[in-house]
């Protein structure tokens, strides 16, 4: 949503406003001349233009989004005091960006990626934003990793491009990608538009209810057009032939009246379990087996409005996990954690220091009430009024109720690995996701795996990613062994 104004009729003219006579000749020194300083509508229209770009995000440059609303559909109030979650039926305005991962702004959408799933709900209490993904984990469980295993995915400093052996150098000797990994490379791993996929908000959250109990939740968010993937085969023909593709389709669908609706869902665990649980629960590696945590159906979320200017609301659109609103507050999950510094911080290079009160970031349901002033395009909204607190003329006053419960810890500080559980270990779950394939699926899912480490250079790179692999089965390991060596010779 943005102010717009009538650029339909009138006079055109420069930025401060004067009438333009000529926007077609340049002003020259007399006929066939060079051209004078003193034409400043020449220069004006030329400084604007080299100034049109921000930085790209460094990651999930390319994207799509879209406004809808979130509507609760079960009682949540034993598991959170969210005012927007605080009664069936009500609605929360939204604004949903979808992006996939390493490509750079200008990339093709059918790729083989994660995609990015960043919803932004616009409740009374504050925006809160959950910055999640298509899939359920992640590929590794620490956010000090986190710009390594980026670099891996994106140009090589010398080739400038992406390259094999960095992606599964990396893989190889980060086992606890193998999870991911095998997600990636199966069915799933290039949906067919943003409509045909689910979302996840991956990490584990903390509730809090009115009385102060906490619970940790993991969200999902199913799609309710069904599950829709691309073959490698079809994904490349896609790609080269509408690199927009998931943008176009979400846009049109939008335009058509065709509103793309998810069902939201939840698994809860009251937080005495947390510590006995067969998984580390805040290990962003595992998801919580069904059996354990049945998901509980809370939601509906629905997109239904286009943006008006792709620059202003979705370039400009920014998300932080570390949004949160009274009732919901972060895991002590060591990605999580580092993500609460992470985005902020990007927020301020790409943007810059008002980015939150853009049109697309600001509260829409209550206003943001602080002494924060100034800085690169302040638009004076607060006009004359005190800049601190306490004051005794009046202004906005601290509550003295934290959003969230107090996390406890133990022991001394330290670069502690994450806790091991009784059933965690870094293939665990890459195994029985495998096991859960069909025999076309496993097909599909070693050759997809086998043609990409074939164009690693050297065997012992490509050796150890396939030992992982084989670590979560033996089956899985053999027949990329085989597949990859039929490629390699
Ligand atoms: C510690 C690990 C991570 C770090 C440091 C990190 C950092 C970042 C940064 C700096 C951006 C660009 C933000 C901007 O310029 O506006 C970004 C975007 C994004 N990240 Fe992460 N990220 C991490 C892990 C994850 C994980 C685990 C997920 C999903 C579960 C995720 C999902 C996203 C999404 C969806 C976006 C795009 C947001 C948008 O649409 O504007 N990231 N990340």
């Amino acid at each position: 949503m943005v102010d717009t104004f009538d650029n339909t009729a009138g006079p055109l003219t420069t930025e401060s406003g004067a009438p333009i006579a000529n926007n077609n000749q340049s002003e020259a020194a007399g006929k066939g001349g060079p051209l004078l300083i003193q034409d400043q509508v020449l220069l004006e229209k030329l400084a604007h233009f080299n100034r049109e770009r921000i930085p790209e995000r460094v990651v999930h440059a390319r994207g799509a989004g879209a406004y809808g609303k979130f509507t609760v559909t079960a009682d949540v109030t034993k598991y959170t005091k969210a005012a927007f979650l605080s009664e069936i039926g009500k609605e929360t305005e939204t604004f949903l960006r979808f992006s996939t991962v390493a490509g750079n702004l200008g990339a093709a959408d059918a790729v083989r990626d994660p995609r990015g799933w960043a919803l932004k709900f616009y409740t009374e209490e504050g925006n809160y934003d959950l910055v999640g993904n298509n899939t359920p984990v992640f590929f590794i469980r620490d956010a000090i990793k986190f710009p390594d295993f980026i670099h891996t995915q994106k140009r090589d400093p010398y080739t400038g491009s992406q390259e094999a052996d960095n992606v599964w150098d990396f893989w190889g000797l980060s086992p606890e990608s193998t999870h991911q990994v095998t997600w990636l490379f199966g069915d799933r791993g290039i949906p067919a538009s943003y409509r045909h996929m689910n979302g996840y908000g991956s990490h584990t959250f903390q509730w809090t209810n009115a009385e102060g109990e906490h619970f940790w939740v993991k969200y999902h968010f199913k799609t309710d057009q069904g599950i829709k993937n691309l073959t490698a085969e079809e994904a490349d023909r896609l790609a080269g032939e509408d690199p927009d593709s998931h943008q176009r389709d979400l846009r049109e669908s939008i335009e058509a009246g065709d509103y793309p609706t998810w069902t939201v869902q939840v698994q809860v665990m009251p937080a005495a379990e947390a510590a006995n649980y067969r998984f580390n629960p805040f290990d962003l590696t595992k998801v919580w087996p069904h059996e354990d945590y049945p998901p509980i159906e809370i939601g509906k979320l629905e997109l239904n409005r286009n943006p008006e200017n792709i620059f202003a609301e979705v370039e400009q659109s920014i998300f932080s996990p570390a949004h949160f609103v009274p009732g919901i507050g972060p895991s002590p999950d060591k990605m999580l954690q580092g993500r609460l510094f992470g985005y902020g911080d990007a927020h301020r290079y790409r943007v810059g220091i008002n980015a939150d009160q853009l049109p697309v970031n600001r509260p829409h349901a209550t206003e943001a009430r602080n002494g924060n002033r100034d800085g690169y395009a302040y638009d004076g909204r607060h006009g004359g009024q005190k800049n601190y607190e306490p004051n005794s003329f009046g202004g906005p006053n601290e509550t003295g109720e934290a959003l969230w419960a107090p996390i406890e810890v133990n022991g001394p500080t330290g670069e502690w690995e994450t806790p091991r559980h009784s059933e965690d270990d870094d293939f665990v779950q890459a195994g029985d996701l495998y096991r859960l394939m069909s025999e076309d699926e496993k097909e599909r899912l070693v050759a997809n795996l086998s043609g990409n480490i074939a164009g690693v250079s050297r065997d012992d790179i490509a050796e150890r990613a396939i030992a992982n692999f084989a670590k979560a089965d033996e089956d899985f390991g053999k027949r990329l062994r085989a597949a990859v060596e039929a490629l390699r010779k």
